[in-house]
Formats: structure tokens, sequence, C-alpha cells
């Protein structure tokens, strides 16, 4: 388990990295604490450290870099490890992933740990450790039992130099500023998770925990989960004749359609084939209309039955195969038809209006001048 515990001062992230040690078994590394270890110590690392941890700033990117490559190296960081106030910026961050990168070990989770900062300010003014074992109280939250003194140790309580009303307001403003961006920087990497961090320690602690199995846990268990639907492949192409059939005797289509992927296609094809049949006769429009209702249900069944690139296919064919079929036939009919009585009604037309216009006054003529002549 390779976790970032993020969050303001005093938001709680010492508090559940220790918690998450004795469940888990793996590293707390805490880079203030190892800050506050080298000041202590005197050495030139702590010197150099000292001031800007004493202003509330951060320590420079160089010493802090140098001391997570060299910790993550040891033994003990190799099952996993909870990194609690790194990395604390951008450049941070990325160093990170570099280094783990290179290790072959990427990071799995970065947990929010999100409380309202006018809390904060009360947390940190209040906050007491043992100096002997690390345990954390606080004064207004919880409480020792002997003030002063260690509940678990009889140590003495102590309080950090930079937990004043001053410091910690540079504190907060410089998490805002530098560490808050590295929210949006995990969530782009699908890596962020957020826990309310207000209320029982015990029960954030049991939701960062149900947090940690369902993001970290289930990778490694979703394995044989996600194997049957693997496994269930070779079904469909073990049952691809009985669409063929089914297609044929045109029963339980849309069943088969549904469990059979491959198979559907030859379903439209048969179906397509049924309007050739019917082309040979008169009454094709008829049985041509005929397919035409019944294939858009089996099309309708396979499109839903994941023929999604088969199915254009099957209407293409069908509508290709009807026109040709149904309607060239009849307007090829009225068109051969047609121009011959349309012309010959044209051409006759004028002939027969001619002589109906022109005998008349032709033949009337003489047969009145006849009759006249007659009578
Ligand atoms: P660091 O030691 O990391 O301090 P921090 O980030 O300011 O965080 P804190 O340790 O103060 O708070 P926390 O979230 O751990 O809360 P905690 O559990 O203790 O850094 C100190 C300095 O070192 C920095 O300012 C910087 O100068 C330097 N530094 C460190 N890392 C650096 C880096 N990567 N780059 C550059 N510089 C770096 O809890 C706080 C109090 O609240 C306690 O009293 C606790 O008992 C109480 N509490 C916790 N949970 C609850 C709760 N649920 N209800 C009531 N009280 C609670």
């Amino acid at each position: 388990m390779r976790i970032v515990l993020l969050g303001a001062p005093g938001s709680g992230k010492g508090t559940q990295s220790k918690l998450l040690v004795e469940k888990y078994k793996i590293p707390q590394i805490s880079t203030g604490d190892l800050l506050r270890a080298a000041v202590a110590a005197g050495t030139e690392l702590g010197k150099r450290a000292k001031a800007a941890m004493d202003n509330g700033q951060l320590v420079s990117d160089e010493i802090v870099l140098g001391m997570i490559q060299d910790r993550l190296s040891q033994p003990d960081a190799k099952n996993g490890f909870i990194l609690d106030g790194f990395p604390r910026n951008n450049p941070q961050a990325q160093a990170l992933d570099s280094l783990l990168a290179r290790l072959g070990q990427p990071l799995q989770l970065g947990l929010l740990v999100d409380v309202n900062h006018e809390i904060l300010l009360k947390r940190l003014t209040g906050r007491r450790t043992c100096a002997e074992c690390g345990q954390m109280y606080n004064i207004y939250f919880q409480a020792p039992k002997v003030p002063g003194r260690c509940d678990k140790c009889e140590g003495t309580l102590q309080e950090r130099a930079d937990d004043n009303e001053e410091t910690i307001r540079k504190r907060l403003d410089v998490y805002e500023q530098q560490t808050a961006p590295l929210i949006a920087y995990y969530k782009s990497q699908n890596k962020l998770r957020r826990v309310v961090g207000e209320g029982d320690v015990q029960e954030i602690f049991r939701n960062v925990v149900s947090i940690i199995e369902g993001h970290i846990h289930p990778l490694a268990t979703l394995r044989p989960v996600t194997m049957p639907p693997l496994a269930a492949k070779p079904k469909p192409v073990t049952v691809k004749p009985q669409p063929i059939s089914a297609a044929a005797t045109g029963k339980s289509a849309p069943q088969n359609a549904v469990t059979e992927k491959k198979a559907a296609p030859k379903k439209t094809t048969a179906a397509a084939a049924a309007p050739k049949k019917s082309s040979t006769k008169k009454a094709a429009p008829k049985k041509a209309a005929a397919t035409k209702k019944a294939a858009p249900k089996k099309v309708a069944a396979t499109k839903k039955a994941v023929m999604k690139k088969a199915a254009p296919k099957k209407s293409a064919a069908k509508k290709k195969a009807t026109p040709k079929k149904v309607v060239p036939k009849k307007k090829a009919a009225v068109k051969k038809a047609a121009p011959k009585k349309v012309v010959s009604k044209k051409k006759a037309a004028p002939k027969k209006t001619a002589a109906k216009k022109k005998a008349p006054v032709k033949k009337a003529a003489p047969k009145k001048k006849g009759k006249k002549g007659r009578r």
C-alpha cells in the first residue's frame, strides 16, 4: 500500500497515519518529523531547515527530496508506506512520481483529510506531543488524563515550536497557495479520495480504512471477478449454429440475437433471400411487403443484441432488395406502357381531333349542300 495523506496543517494527517501504521504494519514517512529530528540533532540539514520551519514556510525542495529519496530506499518501505506531509507542492509531487516510477512502485492513493479551517487553529494551538513515544493529544479535544503527561508512557508532553497562532496562519496560507493544488494533481491521475476529518478520531479512521480498502485492495481482488465474463466469451462461438437454424424457422430470433453476436448476420441474409423468391411472382409486392414488416423486427432485435455494425448491412440489403423487386417492376411497367399509350394518344389525338373538326365542316358542308340540293 503506497499512499499520500493530503490535508491542511492540523487536519489530522499525523493522527490517522499512526493508526494506519498499527493496522497495516507499514511505515509512516513524515517530512515534518524527519526535519524536526534533523533540527533537534543539530545536523547541517537541520540548521538549513530550521529558519523556514520557524517562519511557517516550506523547506527547500532540494533538502526535502534528498531526505525522501533516502527514506524510501530503506528496506521497511518496500512493502508500502504512508507519506504524511509530502509532497507539499507540484515539483515535489512530480519528483515523487518519477522516483516511485524508477522504483517500480507507483503511488496508489492520494487521500485528502478535509477539515474546516476554523477548527484547525484550535487543534494546532491545543496540540501536545509526547517527547518519548510521539503520542499526540489536544488540550481541547483529547486531553491527557494527567496534564503534561503521556497516558501511555508517562513521558513529557511538548508543544511544537511552530504551533503558535502567528506561524499557524502562515502555514495555512502556504497550504492554500502551494499544497492545495495537489488535490487537482491527484484528481487528474484518478488517485484522489477525500475523507471528512472532523468528529471522532476512530470514526474518521474507519472511513479512512474503508476508502483505502475500497480503492487499493480491490485492485488485486478484481481479477477473479473479471474472469467469469472473459471465460464466458467462448460460449457464443460454440452456439453459433443455433441462430442460423432459428433464423430459418423464424422462431426465437430475438433470443438468439441477444446471445449470438456473430450468428445474427446469417439470419438477415436468410431474410434477405426471401424477397428474391417473391420477386419471381406477380404477387411479389405483397410478399415483399410482408418481408419488409418482418425484417425490421429482426433487425431491431439484432441491434439491441450488440449487432451494431452488422445492422446497417442488413437494413441496407433489404432496402436494396425491395426496390428492385417491387418498385422497379411497377414503375417499369408504367413507364414502358404509359409512353406507348400516351404517345399514341398524343399522336393520334391531333389526327382524330383534326379529322373531327375538319371533317364535320368539310363533310357537313357538302351534306348540307347536298341535303339542301337534294331537298
Ligand atoms: P508538518 O509536521 O508536516 O506539519 P503540518 O503539515 O503543518 O501538519 P501538522 O503535523 O501540524 O498537522 P496534522 O495534519 O499532522 O495534524 P495532527 O494529526 O498532528 O510540517 C511542519 C513544517 O515542516 C512545515 O511547516 C514546513 O516548514 C516543514 N515541512 C514539512 N514537510 C515539508 C515538505 N514536504 N516540504 C517543505 N517543507 C516541509 O493533529 C493536529 C492536532 O489535532 C493534534 O493535537 C491532534 O490531537 C488533534 N486532532 C487530530 N484529529 C482530531 C480530531 N478528529 N478531532 C479533534 N482533534 C484532532
